[in-house]
């Protein structure tokens, strides 16, 4: 094993376990600036910006941190040029199907969050394949945000809850927080501790909208590709100083 995998696989002295977060979640922000300022077209920033996801997940993983949840695509993203969105559709295909050997291997559970029907049929196929073949796997939960919009995914649970009460099998006043969780697609995970954006922007982007709610943020302005394990040691470093207060004193 090199010196540097070495290192990786161990939790830096300053971070201390039981103050950690628990749930990750990351938008990986900055790809396409990233390859614009090496004069390279902006999917090759997506192709590094996967090397970043292998890195953050082995960090997670070896540090304690028990969940990774990383937006990969939105609602939102359909709107960019044809070209880059079948790049990314062809990209998130392959490196699933590279990756589920040493998914399994590192007993990761993999989990997609999304309206996944409207993705291409041979991606949904590997997805399948990969959420089946991992689910009983006790490592880490990392859960990939494909084709995900928090306004959307607020709208299906209301629909399904709706459904029911026309069904007659529950009524209106039945509705809380916690069944309406069970309604989303994160059902079962818990809300993340830490958000953490890359490329400086100061925004959600309809990430997690319900989710996020007592999150902590971080935000670098380190570009996805660049973003390493010393800048997630900073982020829980920074983390491990807030006071979550919660509303209360
Ligand atoms: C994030 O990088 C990746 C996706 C949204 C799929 P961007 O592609 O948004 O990169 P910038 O923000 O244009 O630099
Ligand atoms: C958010 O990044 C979505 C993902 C990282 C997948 P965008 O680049 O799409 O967000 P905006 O457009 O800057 O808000
Ligand atoms: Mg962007």
């Amino acid at each position: 094993m090199t010196a540097k995998l070495t290192a990786l696989r161990q939790r830096p002295a300053d971070l201390v376990g039981d103050r950690l977060p628990k749930h990750v979640a990351v938008i990986m922000d900055g790809n396409g600036r990233w390859a614009k300022q090496r004069g390279m077209p902006r999917i090759m920033g997506h192709r590094r910006g996967v090397d970043t996801l292998k890195t953050l997940l082995r960090c997670c993983d070896d540090w304690g941190v028990g969940a990774l949840t990383a937006y990969a695509f939105s609602t939102e993203n359909w709107g960019r040029p044809d070209d880059e969105v079948d790049f990314l559709m062809m990209l998130f295909e392959r490196v699933l199907r590279q990756e589920l050997k040493e998914l399994m291997a590192e007993n990761v559970r993999i989990r997609f969050v999304g309206n996944l029907q409207a993705l291409p049929v041979s991606l949904q196929r590997e997805i399948e394949r990969a959420m089946l073949d991992t689910q009983e796997n006790q490592g880490i939960q990392f859960t990939v945000a494909t084709n995900y919009g928090g306004r959307q995914e607020i709208i299906q649970a209301c629909r399904a809850i709706g459904e029911q009460i026309q069904q007659g099998e529950i009524t209106p006043d039945q509705i809380d927080e916690s069944m309406f969780e069970r309604h989303l697609y994160t059902q079962g995970l818990e809300d993340p501790d830490l958000l953490i954006r890359t490329s400086g922007e100061m925004r959600i982007s309809n990430f997690l909208l319900w989710q996020l709610a007592y999150a902590e943020m971080y935000i670098t302005d380190t570009l996805w590709p660049d973003f390493n394990h010393h800048e997630f040691h900073q982020a829980l470093l920074d983390y491990q100083q807030r006071h979550r207060r919660f509303g209360k004193l």
